[in-house]
């Protein structure tokens, strides 16, 4: 099989180990920076060339995108998929899940379960929108916001309200949630490739605090993900078009809750604390389905 991974750094853990395992399983694999990759789009035929040289005949394409090249970074993969290689995660689906109220939505029409949420836009409905979730705490947070940073805590709604009207003064794009207090400030990250968990993690808030991402100091541990719980994230996956995903939920009185589908997700938090080769996961994931 030949293989491409999209990233902008070969050096970076997750895109070493996807480099290691497709090698170790007999593999031709080449990391390729998008922003270095350009094309050609006409009606004849799509073409891409990188770094002046054409680029051609990928049976796979793993992408590795962060959430700064996005746009640009999506049409890369699209062009890849037009030119008829398989992508596990296609551009689409990576759009589904990078804009948060539109996977809240299709994820919402699935049935599965989410912290009720919700969302508007103009300041005489604040009060209103902020009934629709029930008494506080309430979660405020940004929709640009990732490591925890943007996600805030309100106790009261004279707070909800007050922070509300800031978020709103500064034009910052947000939504509004119910506080899932039994979450006891841990979430689980389940790692889905195809239809199933290939490793879980649960990470515990510090001491004083609700948000569990371990750039806010919480602590990762392997964990046993249950059977409901690993019907939902690969449900969410599913829903949202990925064949790879980071799945977190958080444990509730009425069962596991999704608070994000990460499409890109990292390797090194998962295949540290797991000690499970999530990369040969993925691999073997690709060239099964390019087989069939
Ligand atoms: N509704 C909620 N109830 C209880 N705890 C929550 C809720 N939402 C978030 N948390 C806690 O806060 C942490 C950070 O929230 P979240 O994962 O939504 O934002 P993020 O990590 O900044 O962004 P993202 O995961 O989308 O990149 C979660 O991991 C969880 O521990
Ligand atoms: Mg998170």
């Amino acid at each position: 099989m030949k293989l491409a991974i999209l990233s902008r750094n070969a050096s970076l853990y997750s895109t070493r180990r996807l480099v290691e395992a497709a090698r170790a399983r007999g593999h031709s694999v080449r990391v390729l920076d998008p922003l270095r990759c350009y094309m050609r789009i006409a009606p004849d035929g799509f073409s891409m060339r990188y770094k002046g040289k054409p680029v051609h005949g990928y049976d796979v394409v793993i992408p590795r995108i962060g959430t700064s090249i996005t746009r640009y970074a999506t049409a890369v993969l699209r062009q890849f998929e037009l030119m008829g290689s398989y992508t596990p995660n296609p551009s689409d689906a990576i759009l589904r899940a990078r804009d948060k109220l539109r996977a809240h939505q299709l994820l919402a029409a699935q049935g599965i379960g989410l912290p009720s949420t919700a969302f508007g836009d103009n300041p005489d409905d604040t009060d209103d929108l902020l009934s629709l979730l029930g008494p506080p705490p309430h979660v405020i947070k940004l929709n640009e916001g990732t490591q925890g940073a943007g996600v805030m805590l309100t106790e009261k709604v004279s707070a909800s309200r007050a922070v509300v009207e800031t978020l709103r003064g500064l034009y910052a794009s947000f939504v509004v949630q119910e506080f899932v207090a039994e979450a006891g400030g841990a979430d689980l990250r389940c790692f889905v490739v195809g239809d199933r968990v290939v490793a879980a993690m649960r990470r515990q808030a510090a001491e004083g605090e609700f948000r569990s991402n371990l750039h806010r100091g919480g602590e990762a541990s392997p964990a046993e993900a249950s059977a409901e719980e690993q019907a939902v994230a690969v449900r969410s996956a599913r829903a949202l078009g990925l064949g790879v995903a980071g799945v977190d939920l958080i444990r509730s009185q009425r069962g596991p809750l999704v608070l994000e589908v990460n499409s890109t997700p990292g390797l090194e938090g998962v295949e540290g604390a797991c000690r499970v080769d999530v990369a040969g996961a993925i691999i073997d994931f690709v060239s099964k389905k390019i087989s069939i």
